[in-house]
């Protein structure tokens, strides 16, 4: 079972927090797991923060790419090692070995100039590198732009976060009409209702009915919880959530249709 599954939605309604959540219960449940890569291409390095983890910009793949870019631009790059396997090297060298998972943080993109081709061979490379983990994670940046240039196409399951809010339904299903556009395709897409109090949740429901398609479901609904706010606030780790907590109990239940 090799699968990849990114976490997407409108900006801030618990993307992160969510995937954490999903590595919790990935960890703490599924021991024979032992491989499993988080990518987080938030630029801001939000994954890092929520598992108490401080990345410094030289060690993401954008600090790393560019330095190449300078060294590309000072033709500074040995001529007898092709470019593709120095980005590769990079990529490798970027990976953080954490406790029973990796990181890779893709950090910002600086300066101008193009990155086009420095972009192609890094979705290669982290293609082929996805392929030596059982499962890897992926953190969407917000919005919509990453879907419409296909960078999602390897994606088994898509799991899209809403927050009960007319926005984040609204980015819910424009997510689902660009993926229709340009024919991704998902084996599962889950729509999960993230902070969902007990009351709206039936809204929600209608939402994802009324979709009417086959493989977009209802993943279920995480409770508001206190001490998230707080560890997202006192810089602490999710991961480290207490075991009786309500939104991880929830989230335990939900995440096993995934695996
Ligand atoms: N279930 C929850 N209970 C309490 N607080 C939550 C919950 N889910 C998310 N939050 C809080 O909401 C804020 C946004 O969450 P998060 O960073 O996970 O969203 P995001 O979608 O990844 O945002 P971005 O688009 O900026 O990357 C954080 O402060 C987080 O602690
Ligand atoms: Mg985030």
């Amino acid at each position: 079972m090799k699968k990849i599954i990114a976490f997407a939605g409108k900006g801030g309604v618990g993307k992160t927090t969510n995937l954490a959540l999903f590595l919790k219960y990935l960890l703490e449940t599924k021991e024979d797991l032992k491989d499993i890569l988080v990518i987080d291409s938030d630029p801001d390095a939000n994954v890092a923060d929520v598992i108490g983890k401080e990345i410094s910009f030289g060690e993401t793949i954008g600090g790393k790419m560019r330095v190449l870019k300078e060294k590309i631009q000072k033709r500074q790059l040995p001529l007898d090692v092709p470019k593709n396997q120095i980005i590769e090297g990079d990529v490798y060298r970027c990976l953080i070995e954490m406790d029973r998972f990796d990181l890779l943080e893709m950090g910002r993109q600086e300066g101008e100039g193009c990155y086009c081709y420095i972009n192609s061979v890094l979705k290669n490379c982290i293609d082929t590198l996805s392929k030596n983990y059982d499962i890897t994670l992926l953190d969407s940046p917000a919005g919509l732009e990453h879907f419409a240039r296909k960078t999602g196409r390897d994606v088994t399951d898509l799991v899209i976060v809403t927050d009960p809010s007319k926005m984040g339904i609204h980015t819910m299903k424009r997510i689902l009409e660009i993926s229709d556009e340009v024919e991704l395709k998902f084996e599962n897409i889950w729509i999960l209702g993230n902070r969902f109090p007990k009351n709206l949740r039936e809204i929600l429901k209608k939402e994802v009915e009324s979709l009417n398609k086959d493989n977009v479901k209802l993943l279920g609904f995480i409770s508001n919880n206190d001490e998230i706010g707080e560890v997202n606030l006192t810089g602490g780790n999710l991961l480290k959530l207490s075991e009786n907590n309500q939104s991880y109990q929830e989230a335990k239940q939900i995440f096993a249709k995934i695996v």
